[in-house]
């Protein structure tokens, strides 16, 4: 039997959000660490996230990130971002448009970090991502490089840690089976989706 999306919208809104959902609980799925491409002064930058949250009802994604990164710079400067994931085994891009607010030392951060266990946080006890440095290095303190950081060692990284929270504007979902090949885009339109059909 083919599956609903193929000729459903409804059914197309449902299962992308339902990737998206299972992208942000499984780890083993191919939309649980999507792309996200930001604006930069030198053009476009794209590079890997984790997804942690999804709602679908708000339309809102969420990852945390270490807000003295180029990434969250640049949706500081920019808040338009566009959002990539492919499934192969789904056979499913999803490509989202979204409007990106920083939570930092707010209270949607906190919850976040006490979210995160001590071996996570090692990420924002480092310099600057991406600062340049005279030898290889994981960034870490050498007494940390082996070892999971106390729960008080680690909350120095705090400072350093933010929420980056998705608002989906627009959602393309394209299915590229050989030959039921579908695409379709939606745009946000109060509290729902308007979707329309497109050719792939
Ligand atoms: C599998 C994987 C997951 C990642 N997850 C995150 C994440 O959730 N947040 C984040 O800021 N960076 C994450 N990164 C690192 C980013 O891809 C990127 O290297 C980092 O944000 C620095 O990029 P920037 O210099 O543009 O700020 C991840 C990388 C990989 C490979």
């Amino acid at each position: 039997m083919q599956p609903a999306f193929l000729g459903d919208l409804d059914a197309v809104e449902a299962h992308a959000w339902f990737l998206l959902e299972r992208g942000a609980l499984d780890r083993r799925s191919a939309y649980h660490a999507p792309s996200i491409a930001t604006l930069s002064p030198d053009g476009p930058q794209v590079r890997t996230v984790t997804l942690r949250h999804v709602d679908r009802t708000t339309g809102r994604l969420r990852f945390n990130a270490d807000a003295r990164g180029g990434l969250v710079q640049q949706l500081l400067a920019d808040p338009r971002a566009a959002v990539h994931a492919y499934g192969a085994a789904e056979k499913t891009q999803l490509r989202l448009r979204v409007h990106a607010t920083v939570h930092r030392e707010d209270g949607v951060a906190v919850a976040a970090w006490q979210a995160t266990n001590p071996s996570a946080r090692r990420c924002y006890l480092v310099p600057p991502p991406g600062s340049p440095v005279d030898e290889p290095t994981s960034g870490l303190p050498m007494t940390l490089e082996r070892r999971r950081p106390t729960e008080a060692e680690s909350a120095d990284g705090f400072v350093h840690f933010c929420v980056v929270e998705l608002q989906v504007e627009s959602f393309e979902w394209l299915h590229v089976h050989a030959i039921d090949k579908r695409r379709a885009r939606f745009d946000r339109q109060g509290t729902g989706w308007r979707g329309s059909w497109r050719t792939p």
